[in-house]
């Protein structure tokens, strides 16, 4: 094109120079040019001399234009290639097509796709060189939608078939587009490669998948293992109920022991008066039919009468003291006995109470030599005298087989006094005392240093719960290896002091 221009300017030059000689000629003729000094200046001359001049100018200018032309035509290669760089370089798929589906331009990523090059596809047909019938058909509709809409179209994800049958997934954007050298509609369409995003996405929601599902499973199992958990924690509850039941039933037992071992010491220990008794019975029995024998047969003396009332007046003393004996046995068991099983509240005094305890328990420490003494004041205390006994034979017992060896002679003593209405009861032993360790455990249910004697170890715990409960008190105790144990029991006077 810019050739063309030039030769149209050469040409235009040319035919200025022959109209100008076809002027300058005529002229030259008719009309001479006279110099002030009467010289002709020739016409023809003059009309040579401009047609050069003009001629030269001419030649330049044209020079001047061609070189312009040709440095605007090798920039305009150079920014057509570098375009056609860029293009190709793109790693998108970038291509416009025309109505018929023809290739008016093809990037080498999409020619890539369909295995040719550049220049063979551009102007070859999209159907002619897709390697996939149907998807071609879909594309097609695809173009036509934005030829017919004249809208911009965009489809996130659709599968595409490369040349060498690896399936690929696009993004694809067709935008309506008219080629600044042509005025035929075209589609310019920008796709974009999302396999790889795909599968790392597909992989990616593969995992969460997994894990939501492990999440789960993690779930079920910790459900499950609360749920066994809560059954162990149920049994658990159950069996110690169980252990409760137990131990409140030998507990139980361990008092019936206890009053069993007090009926057998007090019948043991009426039987002695009581043996006594018919012993000195017998003989003034014996006595008296005798000396009614000689009644009868007229053969009593004075002598005999004598001697009979002095024998009988001694066995018949004999006989009411032991009988008494028997008789102050039999009430204070009595009364022992049923305080401890009934547990009636009732008034009494301290010291009596506490005397009539030590007889009852006599036959368990008759024979040791051990001096038990009562030194507790006359006072009266509203109490559970059961619950009392209970707590001076577990401490008495206690002392008989723990604090001592067979051969000590020990020395106990019981005392009380009145600290803020409260009764202050003691019960001291001189005995060996216990280690830390015992003195730790020895309140504990089933806790015992004499298992192998038969020891059961709830004596205290029984001391321990018939102070808290029955008697709404406390219990203190202080032991040191060596020096005796101390046992302090601090209780309301009576009700009314609680
Ligand atoms: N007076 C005491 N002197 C020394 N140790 C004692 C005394 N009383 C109790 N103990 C200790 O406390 C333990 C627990 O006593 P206890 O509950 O009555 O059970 P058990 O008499 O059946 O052993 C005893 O085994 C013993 O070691
Ligand atoms: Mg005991």
């Amino acid at each position: 094109m810019p050739q063309m221009k030039g030769n149209r300017i050469m040409t235009g030059a040319v035919t200025t120079i022959i109209a100008l000689f076809s002027c300058a000629l005529p002229a030259a003729a008719h009309d001479d040019l006279i110099t002030p000094n009467g010289d002709l200046i020739p016409y023809l001359l003059m009309a040579f001399v401009v047609a050069a001049i003009i001629t030269l100018a001419l030649l330049y200018f044209n020079r001047v234009l061609k070189r312009g032309i040709e440095r605007r035509t090798g920039e305009l290669k150079r920014n057509q290639e570098s375009l056609r760089q860029v293009i190709d370089l793109m790693p998108n798929m970038i291509h416009v097509k025309n109505r018929e589906g023809r290739f008016l331009l093809i990037n080498r990523t999409m020619a890539d796709s369909l295995g040719s090059t550049v220049d063979e596809l551009t102007g070859s047909l999209h159907s002619d060189v897709h390697p996939n019938a149907k998807e071609m058909e879909r594309i097609r509709e695809d173009d036509m939608v934005v030829f017919d809409n004249g809208f911009p179209q965009v489809k996130m994800e659709e599968p595409y078939h490369f040349v060498d049958g690896s399936i690929h997934w696009l993004q694809t954007t067709r935008l309506p587009y008219t080629p600044a050298d042509s005025d035929e509609p075209a589609v310019l369409t920008l796709a974009v490669d999302i396999t790889r995003r795909k599968e790392d996405n597909e992989a990616l929601q593969k995992s969460q998948d997994e894990l939501q599902k492990l999440n789960e499973e993690l779930e079920q199992r910790v459900e499950e293992r609360t749920a066994s958990l809560a059954a162990a924690k149920e049994e658990l509850m159950e069996s110690l109920d169980q252990l409760k039941q137990t131990q409140e039933e030998l507990i139980l037992s361990e008092k019936l022991a206890a009053l069993g071992g007090l009926v057998a010491g007090v019948a043991h220990e009426i039987n002695t008066p009581l043996g006594v008794g018919v012993t000195a019975g017998s003989f003034l029995s014996d006595n008296l039919k005798d000396m009614a024998k000689r009644f009868d047969q007229g053969e009593l003396k004075k002598s005999d009468l004598e001697k009979f009332i002095e024998t009988g007046t001694e066995s018949s003393k004999t006989l009411m003291t032991n009988l008494n004996r028997a008789a102050e046995l039999i009430r204070s068991f009595k009364q022992v006995a049923a305080d401890q099983s009934s547990e009636l509240r009732r008034p009494f005094n301290l010291r009596e109470y506490v005397d009539e305890a030590l007889l009852s328990l006599r036959p368990k420490y008759k024979r040791t030599g051990h001096v038990i003494e009562n030194h507790c004041p006359d006072i009266e205390i509203d109490s559970y005298p059961g619950a009392f006994m209970q707590i001076i034979t577990n401490l008495l017992v206690n002392a008989l087989i723990h604090a001592y060896d067979e051969d000590d002679y020990g020395h106990i003593v019981m005392d009380g006094t009145v600290e803020n209405d409260k009764l202050v009861f003691t019960f001291k032993d001189d005995g060996k005392g216990m280690d830390n360790n015992t003195m730790d455990k020895a309140f504990e249910p089933f806790y015992t240093t004499k298992r192998e004697k038969g020891g059961t170890g709830l004596g205290l715990h029984i001391v321990f719960n018939t102070v808290t409960q029955t008697l709404g008190g406390t219990v203190r105790m202080t032991s040191e290896p060596g020096k005796g144990t101390e046992f302090t029991i601090t209780m309301p006077l009576s009700e009314k002091t609680v």
